[in-house]
């Protein structure tokens, strides 16, 4: 029977719980209004447009509560990263998930309660929370508000530009989303990073 950590607060818990089923109904009625064709909409667009601008609102909440926690909370410390050495670390990471992780080694930076994040999820929670979740929020607030966007930038339509921003950080985040998929499936089991982030208990190799 492998130890058991407690890393997933309740807050951050619910949080999570929240982000992903907000993000998952951006994602699907995001990309509904992308590419559907008027006569054959994965979602109806009324529908899809009111649930996006719903899960939108919903999400910039959660985010901003998350925020206002993360601030009071110990959860802070693994996602200060270390630039000193940061290369080689990834290098090591990728390493073992490219052949180590099939030839059954240790993973080189195993789970603890001081560094629960390995450096490559860190640097991509870090990357998708703090740089391109914000993108995101502010492009798609400005697409909600689009008063406030500038008329023209060089030329070009400035609601055009907010609208290629906010899909293409759109489609970045979807990228994440897949990989932290297949990532999480590289727990103790196939399914243990799956429970953890329901009953906040980590499961070791
Ligand atoms: C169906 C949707 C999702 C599932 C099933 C899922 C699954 C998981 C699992 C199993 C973990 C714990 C293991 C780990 O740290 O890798 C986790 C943590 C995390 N996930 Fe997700 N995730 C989903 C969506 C998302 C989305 C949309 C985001 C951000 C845009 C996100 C951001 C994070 C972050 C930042 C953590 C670490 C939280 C912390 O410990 O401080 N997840 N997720």
């Amino acid at each position: 029977m492998s130890a058991k950590l407690y890393l997933y607060p309740l807050w951050l818990r619910v949080w999570h719980a929240f982000n992903a089923l907000f993000f998952l109904v951006l994602l699907i009625t995001g990309i509904s209004m992308q590419y559907s064709s008027p006569d054959l909409p994965i979602v109806p667009f009324e529908l899809a447009v009111a649930s996006h601008n719903i899960a939108g609102i919903g999400i910039v909440i959660a985010y901003v509560l998350f925020l206002l926690a993360m601030m009071f909370s110990p959860n802070k410390k693994h996602y200060k990263i270390q630039f000193k050495g940061l290369i080689g670390r990834l290098t090591k990471q990728i390493q073992y998930y490219v052949f180590g992780v099939f030839k059954k080694q240790e993973p080189p930076f195993p789970t603890t309660e001081a560094m629960k994040f390995n450096p490559l999820q860190q640097v991509t929670y870090v990357a998708v929370l703090f740089v391109l979740f914000p993108i995101l929020a502010i492009t798609g607030i400005a697409l909600f508000f689009p008063e406030l966007i500038v008329n023209n930038v060089f030329g070009v339509g400035g609601t055009l530009l907010t609208a290629l921003l906010h899909a293409s950080a759109g489609f970045v985040v979807s990228m994440f989303l897949f990989i932290h998929l297949y990532f999480a499936t590289m727990g103790a089991t196939f399914t243990s990073n799956f429970k953890s982030i329901v009953s906040g208990f980590h499961e070791a190799h």
